[in-house]
């Protein structure tokens, strides 16, 4: 069986394309989307790739990936306000890697704070629709590793 990234985008990334295209870039959430499939098929990879706008849904989705083989996830504003998403995150055995398009860090004060990253594996931001990949790689190394070692 091929190993699996669950890639998981939270409310608003529909709108990428369209959403402060300045901040977010011209790229839909469909060619990030079409970029990861190509790229993670190339390293014998699925992709299990879903948006929701629902903090619930997001939460559940984070739950179906619990037998994944990581996760990158997007969370977008519930990053910054979402204890439920949290404790999601720290009830899934899979690694789960926190993404932003733009940098947070460099933005507005309420987006400087994370309540997924100190549950998180790691956190790539500021680099556009390759903060995906940035974070699907450092998975993929990390299940190479893993395998490695056993
Ligand atoms: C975002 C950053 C968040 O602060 C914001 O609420 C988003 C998108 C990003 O990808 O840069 O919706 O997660």
């Amino acid at each position: 069986m091929a190993p699996v990234l669950h890639i998981l985008n939270g409310p608003n990334l529909n709108r990428l394309g369209v959403r402060e295209p300045s901040i977010y870039g011209m790229a839909t959430l469909a060619d990030i989307e079409a970029m990861l499939r190509d790229r993670l098929q190339e390293r014998g990879y699925d992709l299990i790739f879903r948006q929701t706008n629902h903090e619930g849904e997001l939460v559940e989705f984070v739950h179906a990936a619990d037998g994944a083989n990581g996760v990158v996830l997007n969370a977008g504003a519930y990053t910054h306000t979402s204890v439920a998403l949290a404790d999601a995150v720290r009830s899934i055995a899979a690694p789960v890697i926190e993404v932003h398009l733009s940098n947070v860090f460099a933005r507005e004060a309420f987006r400087h704070h994370s309540y997924i990253a100190p549950v998180a594996q790691g956190v790539v931001c500021g680099f556009g629709a390759q903060s995906y990949w940035l974070a699907a790689e450092a998975l993929i190394e990390m299940n190479e590793a893993g395998r490695l070692e056993t």
